[in-house]
Protein backbone atom coordinates (compact mmCIF):
# COMPACT_ATOMS: atom_id res chain seq x y z
CA UNK A 1 0.00 0.00 0.00
CA UNK A 2 1.18 3.55 -1.24
CA UNK A 3 1.13 7.13 1.11
CA UNK A 4 -0.51 9.48 -1.80
CA UNK A 5 -0.24 13.13 -1.16
CA UNK A 6 -2.82 15.12 -3.60
CA UNK A 7 -3.23 18.62 -4.25
CA UNK A 8 -6.35 20.54 -4.69
CA UNK A 9 -8.26 17.31 -2.98
CA UNK A 10 -11.54 19.15 -2.96
CA UNK A 11 -13.20 19.04 -6.22
CA UNK A 12 -12.49 18.32 -9.94
CA UNK A 13 -9.79 15.84 -10.93
CA UNK A 14 -7.91 15.94 -7.52
CA UNK A 15 -10.99 14.66 -5.47
CA UNK A 16 -11.53 11.70 -7.93
CA UNK A 17 -7.92 11.02 -7.71
CA UNK A 18 -8.84 10.24 -4.12
CA UNK A 19 -11.54 7.83 -4.59
CA UNK A 20 -9.56 5.96 -6.50
CA UNK A 21 -6.47 5.19 -4.23
CA UNK A 22 -8.72 5.41 -1.19
CA UNK A 23 -10.48 3.04 -2.75
CA UNK A 24 -8.16 0.65 -3.43
CA UNK A 25 -6.79 1.01 0.18
CA UNK A 26 -3.91 3.33 -0.47
CA UNK A 27 -3.01 5.96 2.68
CA UNK A 28 -4.34 9.51 1.07
CA UNK A 29 -3.15 12.90 2.44
CA UNK A 30 -5.84 15.29 0.67
CA UNK A 31 -4.87 18.56 0.71
CA UNK A 32 -7.10 21.49 0.29
CA UNK A 33 -7.19 25.03 1.21
CA UNK A 34 -10.42 24.94 2.86
CA UNK A 35 -11.46 21.79 4.67
CA UNK A 36 -14.79 23.24 6.40
CA UNK A 37 -15.94 22.80 3.26
CA UNK A 38 -14.33 19.80 1.63
CA UNK A 39 -17.65 18.40 2.08
CA UNK A 40 -17.31 15.72 -0.61
CA UNK A 41 -14.23 14.92 0.11
CA UNK A 42 -14.94 14.49 3.76
CA UNK A 43 -17.52 11.44 2.18
CA UNK A 44 -15.27 9.79 0.63
CA UNK A 45 -14.70 6.18 2.06
CA UNK A 46 -11.32 4.83 2.98
CA UNK A 47 -7.69 5.97 4.55
CA UNK A 48 -7.99 10.06 4.06
CA UNK A 49 -6.86 12.26 5.97
CA UNK A 50 -7.36 16.04 5.54
CA UNK A 51 -4.62 18.39 5.16
CA UNK A 52 -5.59 22.28 5.02
CA UNK A 53 -2.88 23.49 2.15
CA UNK A 54 -2.74 26.85 0.31
CA UNK A 55 -0.40 25.97 -2.03
CA UNK A 56 1.27 29.27 -3.20
CA UNK A 57 1.87 30.08 0.91
CA UNK A 58 5.21 29.54 1.92
CA UNK A 59 3.80 29.12 5.52
CA UNK A 60 0.98 26.57 4.65
CA UNK A 61 3.56 24.54 2.75
CA UNK A 62 5.64 24.72 5.45
CA UNK A 63 2.85 23.88 8.07
CA UNK A 64 1.62 20.43 5.72
CA UNK A 65 5.37 19.01 5.91
CA UNK A 66 6.23 19.50 9.68
CA UNK A 67 2.97 17.89 9.98
CA UNK A 68 3.88 14.74 7.56
CA UNK A 69 7.53 15.26 10.17
CA UNK A 70 9.52 11.40 8.75
CA UNK A 71 6.79 10.03 6.83
CA UNK A 72 7.40 8.60 3.79
CA UNK A 73 5.57 9.90 0.67
CA UNK A 74 5.25 7.14 -2.37
CA UNK A 75 3.45 9.48 -4.20
CA UNK A 76 3.14 13.02 -4.60
CA UNK A 77 0.61 14.79 -6.68
CA UNK A 78 0.71 18.19 -7.65
CA UNK A 79 -3.27 18.28 -9.10
CA UNK A 80 -3.96 22.32 -7.96
CA UNK A 81 -4.50 24.53 -10.06
CA UNK A 82 -6.21 27.90 -11.76
CA UNK A 83 -6.98 29.47 -15.21
CA UNK A 84 -5.97 32.95 -13.98
CA UNK A 85 -7.02 35.81 -15.63
CA UNK A 86 -10.51 35.95 -17.75
CA UNK A 87 -9.42 35.25 -21.13
CA UNK A 88 -9.79 38.45 -22.83
CA UNK A 89 -6.72 39.64 -19.69
CA UNK A 90 -4.84 37.17 -20.69
CA UNK A 91 -3.77 37.60 -24.40
CA UNK A 92 -1.72 39.44 -27.22
CA UNK A 93 -3.71 42.46 -26.63
CA UNK A 94 -4.10 42.66 -23.14
CA UNK A 95 -2.72 41.24 -20.04
CA UNK A 96 -3.78 41.28 -16.16
CA UNK A 97 -0.28 40.99 -15.09
CA UNK A 98 -0.93 40.72 -11.51
CA UNK A 99 -3.32 38.08 -12.60
CA UNK A 100 -0.09 36.25 -14.21
CA UNK A 101 1.94 36.38 -11.36
CA UNK A 102 -0.78 34.14 -9.25
CA UNK A 103 -1.40 32.03 -11.69
CA UNK A 104 2.55 31.25 -11.96
CA UNK A 105 2.61 31.12 -8.41
CA UNK A 106 -0.40 28.24 -8.50
CA UNK A 107 0.87 26.43 -11.13
CA UNK A 108 4.51 26.90 -11.60
CA UNK A 109 5.69 27.50 -8.07
CA UNK A 110 3.63 25.52 -5.63
CA UNK A 111 4.64 22.46 -7.30
CA UNK A 112 7.84 23.19 -6.48
CA UNK A 113 7.39 24.60 -2.93
CA UNK A 114 5.74 20.98 -1.96
CA UNK A 115 8.14 19.18 -4.04
CA UNK A 116 10.62 21.06 -1.83
CA UNK A 117 9.27 20.88 1.32
CA UNK A 118 8.50 17.05 0.87
CA UNK A 119 11.96 16.06 -0.40
CA UNK A 120 12.88 14.31 2.59
CA UNK A 121 9.41 12.67 2.85
CA UNK A 122 10.08 11.59 -1.01
CA UNK A 123 13.44 10.22 -0.16
CA UNK A 124 12.15 7.84 2.54
CA UNK A 125 10.06 5.88 0.41
CA UNK A 126 11.72 3.42 -2.15
CA UNK A 127 9.37 3.87 -5.25
CA UNK A 128 8.85 7.88 -4.63
CA UNK A 129 7.30 9.28 -8.03
CA UNK A 130 6.55 13.32 -8.26
CA UNK A 131 3.89 13.46 -10.47
CA UNK A 132 2.13 16.89 -11.64
CA UNK A 133 -0.73 17.27 -13.09
CA UNK A 134 0.18 19.78 -16.55
CA UNK A 135 -1.82 20.74 -19.54
CA UNK A 136 -1.21 20.44 -23.27
CA UNK A 137 -1.44 23.94 -23.32
CA UNK A 138 1.60 24.02 -21.99
CA UNK A 139 3.80 22.27 -24.47
CA UNK A 140 5.43 24.19 -26.85
CA UNK A 141 4.87 21.81 -29.28
CA UNK A 142 1.25 22.91 -29.46
CA UNK A 143 -0.23 26.10 -30.84
CA UNK A 144 -3.00 26.80 -29.02
CA UNK A 145 -3.17 30.96 -29.11
CA UNK A 146 -5.61 31.57 -26.13
CA UNK A 147 -4.84 31.71 -22.08
CA UNK A 148 -1.65 32.88 -22.72
CA UNK A 149 -0.92 33.40 -18.92
CA UNK A 150 -2.35 29.73 -18.07
CA UNK A 151 -0.14 28.68 -21.13
CA UNK A 152 3.72 29.94 -20.00
CA UNK A 153 2.57 28.78 -16.17
CA UNK A 154 2.17 25.13 -17.58
CA UNK A 155 5.31 25.97 -19.88
CA UNK A 156 7.33 27.02 -17.20
CA UNK A 157 6.26 23.75 -14.74
CA UNK A 158 7.38 21.46 -17.15
CA UNK A 159 10.44 22.85 -18.02
CA UNK A 160 11.30 22.68 -14.54
CA UNK A 161 10.20 18.85 -14.13
CA UNK A 162 11.83 18.10 -17.04
CA UNK A 163 15.44 18.96 -15.57
CA UNK A 164 14.42 18.18 -12.02
CA UNK A 165 13.76 14.23 -13.13
CA UNK A 166 17.66 14.45 -14.44
CA UNK A 167 18.75 15.03 -11.06
CA UNK A 168 16.02 13.31 -8.93
CA UNK A 169 16.02 10.40 -11.00
CA UNK A 170 19.72 9.29 -10.42
CA UNK A 171 18.12 8.75 -6.44
CA UNK A 172 15.78 6.95 -8.03
CA UNK A 173 12.50 9.68 -7.68
CA UNK A 174 10.75 9.11 -11.12
CA UNK A 175 9.54 12.80 -12.14
CA UNK A 176 6.65 13.16 -14.72
CA UNK A 177 3.88 15.87 -15.42
CA UNK A 178 0.66 14.39 -17.00
CA UNK A 179 -1.82 16.11 -19.26
CA UNK A 180 -5.27 14.94 -17.39
CA UNK A 181 -7.54 15.70 -20.74
CA UNK A 182 -10.16 18.26 -21.51
CA UNK A 183 -12.21 17.04 -18.45
CA UNK A 184 -15.34 18.13 -17.27
CA UNK A 185 -14.52 20.37 -13.90
CA UNK A 186 -15.06 23.34 -13.20
CA UNK A 187 -12.38 24.35 -14.71
CA UNK A 188 -12.46 22.36 -18.34
CA UNK A 189 -16.44 23.11 -18.42
CA UNK A 190 -19.60 20.57 -19.21
CA UNK A 191 -18.80 20.11 -22.77
CA UNK A 192 -15.38 19.32 -22.07
CA UNK A 193 -14.50 15.31 -23.51
CA UNK A 194 -14.00 13.09 -20.62
CA UNK A 195 -15.58 13.15 -17.45
CA UNK A 196 -13.03 13.14 -13.84
CA UNK A 197 -13.63 9.66 -12.99
CA UNK A 198 -12.42 9.19 -16.55
CA UNK A 199 -9.38 11.19 -16.47
CA UNK A 200 -8.40 10.26 -12.98
CA UNK A 201 -8.68 6.43 -13.81
CA UNK A 202 -6.01 6.78 -16.91
CA UNK A 203 -3.64 9.31 -14.75
CA UNK A 204 -3.81 6.29 -11.95
CA UNK A 205 -2.96 3.83 -14.68
CA UNK A 206 -0.45 5.89 -15.86
CA UNK A 207 1.46 6.70 -12.36
CA UNK A 208 1.20 2.26 -11.66
CA UNK A 209 3.46 2.26 -15.03
CA UNK A 210 6.21 4.94 -13.71
CA UNK A 211 9.42 3.13 -13.53
CA UNK A 212 13.33 4.08 -13.98
CA UNK A 213 13.43 3.75 -17.71
CA UNK A 214 10.48 6.13 -18.44
CA UNK A 215 11.38 9.01 -15.69
CA UNK A 216 11.33 12.74 -17.08
CA UNK A 217 8.17 12.10 -19.12
CA UNK A 218 5.42 14.41 -20.69
CA UNK A 219 2.55 11.81 -20.27
CA UNK A 220 -1.25 12.42 -21.72
CA UNK A 221 -3.73 10.77 -19.26
CA UNK A 222 -4.28 7.64 -21.83
CA UNK A 223 -0.89 6.74 -20.74
CA UNK A 224 0.55 8.22 -24.13
CA UNK A 225 3.15 10.29 -24.29
CA UNK A 226 2.79 13.98 -25.36
CA UNK A 227 5.48 15.58 -27.04
CA UNK A 228 7.07 18.82 -25.31
N1 LIG B 1 -10.14 20.37 -16.54
C1 LIG B 1 -9.36 20.33 -17.63
O1 LIG B 1 -9.85 20.20 -18.77
C2 LIG B 1 -7.87 20.41 -17.48
C3 LIG B 1 -7.10 20.33 -18.67
C4 LIG B 1 -5.71 20.40 -18.57
C5 LIG B 1 -5.11 20.52 -17.32
N2 LIG B 1 -5.89 20.60 -16.19
C6 LIG B 1 -5.18 20.70 -14.90
O2 LIG B 1 -5.69 19.72 -14.00
C7 LIG B 1 -5.55 20.18 -12.64
C8 LIG B 1 -6.88 20.02 -11.92
O3 LIG B 1 -7.84 20.79 -12.65
P1 LIG B 1 -9.41 20.62 -12.46
O4 LIG B 1 -9.99 20.60 -13.82
O5 LIG B 1 -9.73 19.53 -11.50
O6 LIG B 1 -9.74 22.05 -11.83
P2 LIG B 1 -10.86 22.53 -10.80
O7 LIG B 1 -12.04 21.66 -10.84
O8 LIG B 1 -10.99 23.99 -11.05
O9 LIG B 1 -10.13 22.28 -9.37
C9 LIG B 1 -8.97 22.98 -9.06
C10 LIG B 1 -8.48 22.53 -7.71
O10 LIG B 1 -7.28 23.24 -7.39
C11 LIG B 1 -7.45 23.84 -6.13
N3 LIG B 1 -6.67 25.06 -6.00
C12 LIG B 1 -6.60 26.12 -6.83
N4 LIG B 1 -5.79 27.06 -6.34
C13 LIG B 1 -5.34 26.58 -5.15
C14 LIG B 1 -4.48 27.10 -4.15
N5 LIG B 1 -3.90 28.30 -4.28
N6 LIG B 1 -4.21 26.33 -3.06
C15 LIG B 1 -4.78 25.11 -2.93
N7 LIG B 1 -5.62 24.58 -3.82
C16 LIG B 1 -5.90 25.32 -4.92
C17 LIG B 1 -8.94 24.12 -6.03
O11 LIG B 1 -9.30 24.37 -4.68
P3 LIG B 1 -10.53 25.36 -4.30
O12 LIG B 1 -11.78 24.54 -4.39
O13 LIG B 1 -10.20 25.79 -2.92
O14 LIG B 1 -10.53 26.49 -5.30
C18 LIG B 1 -9.49 22.82 -6.58
O15 LIG B 1 -9.40 21.82 -5.62
C19 LIG B 1 -5.04 21.62 -12.74
O16 LIG B 1 -3.66 21.66 -12.53
C20 LIG B 1 -5.38 22.02 -14.17
O17 LIG B 1 -4.53 23.04 -14.67
C21 LIG B 1 -7.24 20.56 -16.24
Amino acid sequence: MSTVVITGANRGIGLELVKIYAGRGDTVLACCRNPGAATDLAEVAGTVEILETEVSDAKSVAALAESLQSRAVDILINNAGIMGPAPAKQSVQEMDFEGWAETFAVNSMAPVRIMQALMANLRASSDAKLVTITSQMGALSLDMPMAYAYCASKAALNKFMKMAALELGKEGINVCVIHPGWVQTDMGGAAADITPQQSAEGIVKTIDGLNADNNGSFWKWDGETHDW
